[in-house]
């Protein structure tokens, strides 16, 4: 389990799957996410088990929100480390908070940060990065919170509410961070 200030992140459970179903189908968190698809729990539940067969460094966390005081804890999103490269030491991070009451409120930005500290301190990564659509300013919002520069602009690369959309390309070197 890693621990943040806000959230700590624990390794998805089966029992998680129900939520993750319902919160990918909702339209305004797949806005953000590269998906195109409506998912069943039956696709939720193909998808976790190829997930228990990846690398442990690329499997997900589930995020829990902490309450603050007396140890209660809620479920409200997934983080984790896609494409890891080992050689040249670098990862993309994805992640959503599918409660939509827990956005704007700081959670989000605690688990980037403490997945990406656990990344560079803990797996020796040299840097992380992700991707995010050039209109989701919360996000970007998040991410620069989090530490992260913005490193790059693919242009016209997502085609997205009806159009092609940039996707900027953000990343933290361990200097940085560590900074
Ligand atoms: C993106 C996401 C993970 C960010 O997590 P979060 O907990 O909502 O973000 P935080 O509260 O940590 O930070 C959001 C920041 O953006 C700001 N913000 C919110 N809406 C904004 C807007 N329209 N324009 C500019 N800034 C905005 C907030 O005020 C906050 O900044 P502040 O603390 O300086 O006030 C979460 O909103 C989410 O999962 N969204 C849906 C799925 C998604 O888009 N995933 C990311 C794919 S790349």
């Amino acid at each position: 389990m890693l621990i943040g200030k806000a959230v700590r992140l624990r390794r998805v459970e089966r029992e998680d799957l129900p939520r993750f179903t319902v919160w990918l189908n909702d339209p305004e968190v797949r806005e953000g996410l590269e998906m195109i698809y409506p998912v069943s729990l039956a696709n939720e539940q193909a998808w976790f088990e190829e997930m228990l067969r990846s690398e442990p460094a690329a499997q997900q966390f589930s995020i829990d929100a902490l309450s603050g005081g007396g140890g209660a804890v809620l479920h409200i999103g997934i983080i984790g480390f896609h494409r890891v490269d080992w050689k040249n030491s670098h990862a993309e991070i994805g992640v959503f908070i599918g409660d939509k009451a827990f956005w704007g409120r700081g959670f989000g930005t605690d688990a980037v940060r403490t997945l990406t500290r656990w990344g560079l301190n803990e797996l020796n990564l040299h840097r992380v990065w992700l991707k995010v659509y050039e209109d989701n300013k919360r996000a970007i919002r998040s991410y620069e919170k989090a530490g992260f520069r913005h490193e790059g602009r693919l242009r016209e690369d997502a085609f997205h509410r009806g159009r092609y959309c940039d996707t900027l390309v953000m990343g933290v070197l361990r200097s940085e961070f560590e900074a």
